[in-house]
């Protein structure tokens, strides 16, 4: 498998008597964009945590390109690990501006300064968010907080992306930059799993999508066969 897969997983959290994820099978490829919707509550950012490596499975495997993760060590798991990126739907910075925090991802994965910085910067220009290049993290505005954590995510080069939420906090002209981001990643071979409720979303950017409900998945299938709204 190229990504992630997850097999009969079933996650309950620490102290709960519920369980938040019951049996949760599904697949994220490279080169393709997954879109999980559902209401709140149901199980979203629970699938995208366990898919992420953040949290380990009470039942069943979370495979990342075949190797479960809980189970590989030393640097096959690092290796694992740094292909797989989650973006929290609350957009967490670094003290600075955008610039440096889009430029610490891949200065952290060993990419000298120069280069990352470069990153960095098409990154930002290429989505028109060069403007915000020297804005101090507290000086934006909780949707262009949301798009330099996103940024700051794709600059790490991932192979699988999980983004949470990634529209809460955004206007308009920033939901076109991000659904043309996630095309443009697509294409590039990247695979990416997106937990929303926003059906417009799934809709622009998905080959596949699945209905989350009650911590159980129901059927994948295109945007057009499963969302009612089309
Ligand atoms: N940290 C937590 N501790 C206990 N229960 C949680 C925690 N986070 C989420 N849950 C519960 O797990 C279920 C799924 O939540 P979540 O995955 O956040 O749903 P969604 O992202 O679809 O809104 C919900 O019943 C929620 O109350
Ligand atoms: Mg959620």
């Amino acid at each position: 498998m190229n990504g992630i897969e997850l097999r009969e997983v079933w996650f309950k959290y620490p102290g709960s008597k519920e369980w938040a994820l019951r049996g949760v099978s599904l697949e994220i490829r490279r080169g393709e964009v997954l879109v999980l919707v559902g209401p709140n509550g149901s199980g979203k950012t629970t699938i995208l945590k366990l898919a992420g490596g953040l949290y380990r499975p009470s039942r069943g495997e979370v495979t990342f390109w075949g190797s479960n993760i809980w189970e590989v060590n030393g640097s096959k798991r690092l290796e694992l690990r740094r292909a797989v990126v989650y973006v929290h739907e609350k957009p967490i910075l670094l003290r600075g501006t955008a610039l440096d925090n889009v430029t610490f991802a891949p200065l952290l994965r060993g990419v000298p300064r120069e280069e990352a910085i470069k990153i960095a910067e098409e990154l930002l220009s290429d989505t028109s968010s060069a403007y915000l290049s020297r804005k101090d993290r507290r000086e934006m505005s909780a949707g262009e907080a949301q798009v330099v954590s996103i940024l700051r995510a794709v600059a790490a080069g991932p192979k699988i992306l999980l983004l949470d939420e990634p529209t809460a906090h955004l206007d308009r002209e920033k939901r076109v930059i991000l659904t043309n981001l996630i095309g443009k990643l697509r294409s590039e071979g990247m695979g990416i799993a997106i937990a929303t409720h926003d059906h417009l979303l799934a809709l622009r950017t998905a080959d596949r999508v699945v209905i989350v409900e009650n911590g159980v998945v129901g059927s994948v299938g295109r945007p057009s066969e499963i969302l009612d709204c089309c």
